[in-house]
């Protein structure tokens, strides 16, 4: 990589006629969560150390170098609890321990200390919502009688209609089917309902009732007792609902046209939930080292998301606008500038983010044809397929241009190697309940959730392999990979500079050394144009491509591009389709490159 010698004087700018007015001033000094490189590792596709199919801790631990050559600033771990794995682990069993199936307590601890060696925090994915239908406390729940206390802890409730065989109200899950199942009384009768906005293996806590809240507090504390640098909160718009669960007149899971959840939806961003945050925010306080809360809230329009990172709640939010936007320059500027106005409104940093374990890989989502679906639900066999090679340029256009916002990034296990989806996974290979509650009509996330490839040329492409790199005997991947994958194994990408792995080395530590995450944003009035984004951060120029032809570069020295393609023609400098660059915008090129 070459070295690059930024010279922030800001004297060699052209005219600020250029530029529209600063969107978004940086922030200078300020706390690592407003600019922070976040990582996703979703344990059970990152890393296998022992054989078994399974990533695991250790597999984690093994792999943290590669992580700190991305300049990550901390990494998520999805849920690694015990647990019967019907939703991918986001069913708890035990909120305070790890599955055997990915380690131990002390394989955790010992992650922890690794990533701190190398300067990485560990956040970890906490599940309130709902548990696993085999927690002990929902175990004791069915056990006891209606109206207890063990009850009390979820959500029961008799059932409408003649002896109570219609659910309590018409809510839907958001896997499919109802939102309530019915339970048997010893006797063998039948009784009442209990929700679960999700699988029915995944009841919903009562947040109502203080006991719950005692028990979570309990569990925030174990784990940042443990060192823990924050916790991803899953479906944090749902612990409260709505006084009397009211039957709900907008799309069946919840949705509605004017945007996802309905304002007026019963299930989802109930304003006591709001209290639940502050009273977190007060025990992640009283620790030391900047600990933080993260929401996963599907809540529009982003002015209401931010209700969740006012200053005395969260302290970011996952921006889904932001990772649902389509390939088209646009949209892109509107929900960036209306990303930076709406959390700036809160002093909260705004977040970026284009894939997850939940979402189509970003690379084939850019690929997909023209008003093919975009959404979750994955791409099958018998879909329209992407075209991966416009799908990955896009998608490391896409991904560069985001390196170069300010505020803080989300990436997600695989999306540093270019990975696409698993397009054609055998329904009989699906492990998603999406899939089996919707009779196969939903596919479900199992395309994005697929092992890692790690060395080109071995089985499993190396995700099952002990840390010599050396094979273990008979690995069967959880989930099966795509054949033709060793292209993208991490051995074959590391030492091409054209690799995306490269690109995000490249841009990554950029980004770090730039300072851009608590940078500005200020949009160019010169090089935008209907199909081209362009911005300036400090002294760095981002034009993105997303039409369908070459457009003009502007002058400046390239500091990283997205494309292998040549742009420079004698007197001419083209940035081709579906391309980013980064220039430094001045006329006397304040920064010096020195080949290493
Ligand atoms: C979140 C998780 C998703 C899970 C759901 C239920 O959206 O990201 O994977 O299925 O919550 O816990």
């Amino acid at each position: 990589m070459p070295e690059i010698v930024p010279v922030l004087s800001g004297d060699h700018l052209s005219s600020p006629a250029s530029f529209h007015d600063p969107l978004h001033a940086a922030w200078g000094d300020a706390e690592w969560w407003r600019s922070s490189v976040i990582y996703q590792v979703y344990p059970r596709s990152f890393r296998d150390s022992n054989g078994d199919g399974t990533g695991d801790l250790p597999g984690v631990l093994a792999e943290l170098d590669h992580l700190a050559e991305l300049s990550v600033d901390a990494v998520w771990l999805s849920p690694f609890y015990p647990s019967p794995h019907r939703d991918g682990g986001y069913d708890v069993a035990d909120y305070c321990d790890v599955d055997p199936m990915f380690g131990t307590l002390a394989d955790f601890d010992a992650l922890v200390a690794g990533a701190d060696r190398l300067g990485i925090r560990i956040i970890v994915d906490l599940v309130p919502n709902h548990c696993s239908s085999e927690h002990a406390l929902f175990q004791a729940a069915l056990a006891a009688p209606e109206g207890s206390p063990e009850r009390s802890m979820f959500i029961f409730s008799d059932g409408r209609g003649a002896g109570g065989d219609e659910p309590p109200n018409n809510w839907q899950s958001h896997f499919g089917g109802p939102a309530w199942t019915r339970v048997t009384a010893p006797d063998g009768s039948p009784g009442q309902w209990y929700l679960h906005l999700f699988d029915s293996s995944q009841p919903d806590f009562n947040w109502d009732n203080p006991a719950v809240r005692e028990e979570f507090e309990r569990v925030l504390r174990f784990w940042l007792d443990r060192g823990v640098s924050g916790f991803r909160v899953d479906v944090a718009h749902a612990l409260i609902k709505a006084k009397g669960l009211p039957d709900w007149g907008g799309r069946a899971d919840g949705g509605s046209t004017e945007g996802f959840p309905g304002s007026d939806a019963p299930m989802f961003g109930q304003e006591e939930v709001h209290a639940i945050y502050r009273r977190w925010r007060g025990i992640l306080d009283e620790y030391d080292g900047d600990r933080i809360l993260c929401a996963e809230a599907s809540i529009d329009p982003l002015p209401r998301l931010t209700d969740w990172v006012r200053p005395d709640e969260m302290h970011q939010a996952f921006n889904f606008a932001y990772l649902h936007h389509p390939w088209d320059a646009h949209s892109l500027r509107h929900v960036i500038s209306t990303s930076l106005t709406a959390f700036d409104a809160v002093d909260a940093p705004t977040t970026w983010v284009l894939s997850n374990h939940d979402v189509v890989r970003h690379a084939s989502r850019f690929g997909l044809p023209e008003g093919a679906p975009r959404g979750g639900d994955g791409i099958g066999r018998f879909d329209a397929q992407p075209d991966t090679a416009i799908g990955l340029a896009r998608a490391r256009a896409a991904s560069l241009a985001m390196f170069a916002l300010p505020g803080g990034i989300y990436l997600y296990q695989g999306e540093e190697l270019g990975l696409p989806d698993h397009t054609a996974m055998p329904d009989d290979a699906r492990k998603d309940p999406t899939f089996g509650r919707t009779e196969g009509e939903r596919l479900g996330r199992d395309g994005c959730r697929v092992p890692l490839p790690w060395l080109a040329d071995t089985p499993t492409f190396g995700f099952a392999a002990n840390h010599s790199g050396a094979p273990h005997e008979t690995p069967t991947p959880w989930l099966p990979q795509p054949e033709g994958w060793s292209g993208y194994a991490r051995d074959r990408q590391t030492e091409d500079p054209s690799s995306t792995l490269s690109l995000y080395r490249t841009a990554l530590q950029l980004r770090r050394d730039l300072r851009l995450g608590a940078g500005s944003l200020s949009w160019s009035r010169e090089y935008e144009t209907t199909d081209a984004v362009a911005f300036l951060n400090g002294e760095v120029l981002v034009v993105l491509n997303m039409g369908e032809f070459a457009i003009p570069l502007p002058p400046g020295a390239i500091i990283v591009s997205s494309t292998p393609e040549e742009m420079e023609a004698g007197e001419t400098r083209m940035l081709p389709p579906n391309a980013c660059v980064w220039l430094i915008h001045s006329t006397d090129s304040a920064f010096v490159a020195t080949p290493e």
